[in-house]
């Protein structure tokens, strides 16, 4: 492994053909990331000073990071860090990594929400925080209620919303599918990215993620709808007249078998793709 003191140009070699070797996708990309992340700079300065040496300290701990990295444990949980529409989010095992393609749901809900005064916003499976916060902030006048099944989950997004000094969101711990959302009503927007991997294909996840992500974020334990049938058995009582619904969906056949779930309450829906062109957000009017 890399030796103490030894310079930034070595590391970056070194980093790049062990990852690499361990069959990292992105090895430079990575490399970079935790190099950054490590001295607290940015990639420019990286290669600015090449012959600039590391502490043994940073050295230990780069050591320790890359042996977790070649375990195939995600980057973002070695960093305790992601990044979500713009900002960065405190992240670990505890919640799932907030994707780049449900920065779409977002940009839907802020389009859809921008006229109203002080909207009210619901979010099923806080995670992270990453969705729930990031409207918050971006519509400073709403009131967000975002709940989560996982106490370990909700802590993490505390973090998150202090860290971001956030104050228009309250966080819940409840288990959706079995509670009865009755006294959830006089929303705008119901917007979530529930668990859909079909308990079949659990099996057919990368590592990084079936070994790492919690199983609770990933799947139903049944075949990926179950969520989609009660969100859409608690819309009416959840939505105002013209309130809306944005889900995240999978990957086909399963946008197609989710819109058919709201068929017979709502009046509107739309699936919308997401930037690699492929159907991934369900949106739902009643
Ligand atoms: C796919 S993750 C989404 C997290 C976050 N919204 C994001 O997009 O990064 C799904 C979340 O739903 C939560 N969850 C799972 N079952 C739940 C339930 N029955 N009730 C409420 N939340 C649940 C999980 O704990 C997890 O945080």
């Amino acid at each position: 492994m890399i030796k103490p003191y030894s310079s930034l140009n070595y590391i970056l070699n070194f980093g790049f053909e062990f990852l690499k070797s361990s069959s990292i996708e992105n090895p430079k990309k990575e490399i970079e990331i935790f190099l950054c992340h490590l001295l607290s700079c940015s990639k420019f300065e990286l290669y600015n000073r090449p012959k600039k040496s590391i502490s043994l300290t940073k050295v230990n701990l780069l050591n320790d990071w890359l042996k977790r990295r070649a375990k195939r444990e995600p980057i973002q949980y070695i960093i305790n860090n992601a990044w979500f529409y713009g900002r960065d989010f405190y992240v670990n095992k505890n919640v799932f990594i907030p994707r780049p393609e449900s920065e779409r749901l977002i940009d839907e809900a802020i389009n859809f929400l921008r006229d109203f005064d002080s909207p009210r916003i619901l979010e099923i499976g806080t995670g992270s925080g990453c969705m729930s916060i990031s409207l918050a902030i971006e519509l400073p006048n709403s009131d967000v209620q975002s709940i989560d099944t996982s106490e370990k989950a909700i802590n993490v997004a505390k973090i998150n919303s202090d860290n971001l000094h956030v104050n228009n969101i309250s966080f819940q711990k409840l288990d959706f599918l079995k509670t009865e959302m009755k006294n959830f009503h006089n929303f705008d927007l119901l917007i979530s990215n529930p668990p859909y991997i079909p308990k079949k294909d659990m099996e057919l996840l990368m590592p990084e993620v079936r070994k790492f992500e919690p199983y609770s974020a990933l799947t139903d334990n049944h075949d990926g709808l179950e969520f989609y049938r009660k969100l859409s058995n608690d819309l009416p009582y959840i939505l105002n007249n013209n309130g809306i619904g944005i889900f995240e969906v999978g990957l086909s056949p399963h946008p197609k078998d989710a819109k058919r779930i709201f068929n017979k309450i709502c009046r509107d829906i739309k699936l919308l793709k997401d930037y690699n062109g492929d159907d991934r957000i369900l949106i739902v009017k009643l």
